[in-house]
């Protein structure tokens, strides 16, 4: 189980300050990039994550809500992007995963709520993860799309027969009740943005989370 803060929901003045609060907890640290054409929402760029990776052992996990994101792998990677994520809803998906190859990243594929399980599953075999998203991309804090849960389950039933099964990894309206949901469907890598920096102790908040999705009330970290 792998929990992934999403810095979307930290306050952006304080950010080395947040990612601090969570650093010993969180197997991951999550990074919306949004680019006002595929998301009506602007966030950070590759200086900023280069900022982060300075402050940070963490792994990032770059999630490119892009139009273009083949303009902008290069430049991820050498600020220090871990994993990066793109849209299979993006045009020229083979040659971004095999770019993301010859850059040495972990590489991902995300897909949106409205689309269908047939988009993704040619891609299924050639990933490191794929991030199902349970909200439409944009904004931090939106409820939880249970709708997506059937295909959740497809994915997950689907990867699991590939020879090099992917992470399955799950955005949007994470908390300690639908973590479970999709822990329960095969997802195993949580992102969660307001229900760990919308809280008073985001540390705290990550450990609640890793609990209940491994079930168990007081073990792990
Ligand atoms: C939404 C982003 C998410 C977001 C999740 O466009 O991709 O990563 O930060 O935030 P919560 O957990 O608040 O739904
Ligand atoms: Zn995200």
């Amino acid at each position: 189980m792998q929990i992934a803060p999403s810095i979307l929901s930290a306050d952006f003045a304080a950010l080395g300050d947040a990612i601090r609060r969570v650093s010993d907890v969180a197997d991951l640290l999550h990074v919306d990039v949004m680019d006002g054409h595929f998301v009506p929402n602007l966030t950070i760029g590759p200086p900023v994550v280069a900022a982060i990776d300075r402050h940070t052992s963490l792994p990032l996990d770059c999630h490119l809500m892009m139009t273009n994101p083949g303009d902008f792998l290069e430049p991820f990677r050498r600020a220090g992007a871990d994993w990066i994520s793109v849209h299979v809803e993006v045009d020229g998906t083979a040659s971004l995963l095999a770019e993301m190859r010859a850059l040495g990243v972990g590489i991902g594929l995300a897909i949106n709520p409205e689309t269908p399980f047939e988009a993704i599953e040619p891609w299924l075999g050639d990933l490191d993860h794929v991030l199902v998203m349970t909200v439409h991309p944009g904004f931090g804090g939106q409820s939880f799309m249970g709708e997506v849960m059937p295909k959740l389950r497809a994915i997950a039933a689907a990867n699991a027969t590939r020879g090099r099964p992917a992470i399955i990894e799950v955005d949007g309206g994470i908390d300690v009740a639908t973590i479970v949901q999709v822990a329960e469907a095969g997802a195993t890598c949580f992102v969660a943005g307001n229900a760990v920096f919308g809280r008073d102790d985001p540390a705290a908040a990550v450990r609640a989370l890793r609990h209940a999705a491994e079930g168990t009330v007081g073990a792990g970290r």
